[in-house]
């Protein structure tokens, strides 16, 4: 039997990538007050995009996660936001058409401010202070000042989440999200974009089925599939105390449930079965993404898996596979064989950017386009060869045109990192890379599903 859970029995565990905040009396009174305010997203929601993920599962659906690797204080506004849902429903456009399939979209937004570091310290120039965790913890300042953390920055964090969600509520539900609008915005970035020939096509094709639709009857202001769109969020479930703030009963089934985002991820270095992150996760009924890296065991994974979703739900529990271009190869295959052997429900996803970060010569933390799009080509070919789906993907991107990714359709190179890198932490995809990748997932995802590239299904029992 399990011990009992309560939103709060992860504090009685072992727990790493904390920060020491040095006021414990303000952060118990922050946390106090958070406890108070009202949800940011509701459990019936959380259960919607647990039955759409479900259907991701059984390779009826594809799951595009995607946004900032961390939201900032200082980047928080409405432009931001809505270039960041334009592109990202551009990218889902693309993959529905072309790619033939249903998309569920959750963001890396509207909570996305913890960030768990290699290093508790940073040093420059010989002066070491702590490292930065996120705007919800510290500022990102190298100042002693800047690098403590204020437990009151979750006040702010959490205001920021509330304002965004709004907007992106408003943009999902209120037109601006119809299909008409995206065909729209399609044809105004097709225009000297280097891209711009598939773009075209496709900008085409879903112009003549519009007009086909338009003439059939149907009303794309009325008609709510076609209007508005589910679009949902999801984070790092790594700052505990915050989250348990944001835990709270559903009142129509009586079961605890995280209303700080709909769907909540473990990263990669908290994963630990018996410390605090995997104890807090296991009592929320959200839908759980778990990022798996290289160090990760088989034997390790199947025992998060009886943790975390010990009733084997379909749409529970998403693994977020994050090994790099090259070892992907190495370590994906041995995974599904063990799931499939145990007969475990889970979602695939592919990360392929956390395990393809390397330092460029002129000193920027970046990724090669190249990389990124190889570890997800072997993502689809490994599932291809075992007779399971390529679920989804999982990136860190923008709707502005940065340049922290080499490569791409401009071919971006080192020396241009300098131009427009503003991340606050990892590299993200621009707007043109984005678009990009939506084109190559199409052409993965059409091809799977429609059976060319599926291998023969793995012997049962591998
Ligand atoms: C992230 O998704 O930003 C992250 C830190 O990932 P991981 O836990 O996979 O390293
Ligand atoms: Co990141």
């Amino acid at each position: 039997m399990p011990e009992r859970w309560s939103p709060d029995s992860w504090r009685k565990k072992p727990i790493v990538q904390v920060p020491d905040y040095p006021e414990p009396q303000a952060l118990a009174d922050v946390e106090k007050q958070l406890a108070t305010f009202p949800p940011l997203v509701f459990a019936g929601e959380a259960r919607n995009l647990k039955k759409a993920l479900a259907r991701v599962a059984k390779g009826e659906a594809f799951l595009l996660q995607g946004g900032d690797c961390a939201e900032s204080f200082a980047e928080h506004g409405a432009n931001n936001i809505r270039d960041f849902f334009r592109v990202f429903l551009q990218m889902a456009v693309v993959l529905t058409y072309a790619g033939a399939s249903p998309v569920v979209k959750v963001g890396r937004i509207a909570g996305q401010f913890a960030k768990p570091r290699s290093s508790p310290l940073e040093k420059r120039d010989g002066k070491e202070l702590p490292s930065y965790r996120g705007d919800i913890i510290n500022d990102i300042d190298f100042t002693e000042e800047s690098r403590r953390p204020d437990p009151r920055r979750q006040l702010a964090a959490y205001r920021q989440s509330a304002a965004t969600l709004n907007l992106l509520r408003a943009f999902a539900k209120g037109g601006y999200a119809s299909v008409e609008n995206v065909h729209q915005w399609m044809l105004q970035s097709v225009s000297g974009s280097p891209q711009s020939k598939a773009y075209a096509d496709l900008a085409d094709r879903v112009s003549g089925a519009l007009e086909f639709m338009r003439a059939c009857g149907l009303n794309f202001a009325v008609d709510s599939a076609l209007g508005t769109t589910d679009f949902y969020t999801s984070h790092e479930a790594l700052l505990l105390g915050y989250e348990q703030a944001m835990t709270r009963i559903d009142s129509t089934t009586g079961d605890w449930y995280a209303t700080s985002g709909h769907m909540l991820w473990i990263g990669d270095r908290t994963r630990q079965p018996d410390h605090a992150h995997i104890e807090y996760a296991r009592g929320v009924k959200n839908p759980l993404g778990l990022k798996c890296g290289p160090s990760l065991k088989a034997d390790d994974l199947l025992r998060l898996i009886d943790i975390l979703n010990p009733d084997n739900e379909p749409g529970r529990l998403t693994l977020i596979g994050r090994f790099g271009a090259e070892k992907v190869g190495e370590h994906l295959p041995a995974f599904i064989r063990a799931i499939k052997r145990e007969g475990r429900e889970v979602i695939w996803s592919c990360d392929p950017m956390h395990g393809n970060t390397i330092t460029s010569a002129t000193g920027y933390k970046t990724r090669p386009f190249d990389l990124i799009l190889k570890e997800v080509r072997s993502f689809f070919e490994i599932h291809a060869a075992e007779g399971t789906y390529a679920g989804g993907v999982h990136l860190e991107m923008t709707g502005q045109n940065v340049t922290e990714c080499t490569g791409g359709a401009r071919a971006i190179t080192d020396a241009d990192l300098n131009d427009r890198y503003h991340t606050v932490c990892d590299p993200r995809l621009n707007a043109e890379q984005a678009i990009d990748m939506a084109f190559l997932l199409a052409d993965l995802l059409k091809k799977e599903r429609s059976g060319a590239v599926r291998a023969m299904p793995a012997v049962a029992g591998l």
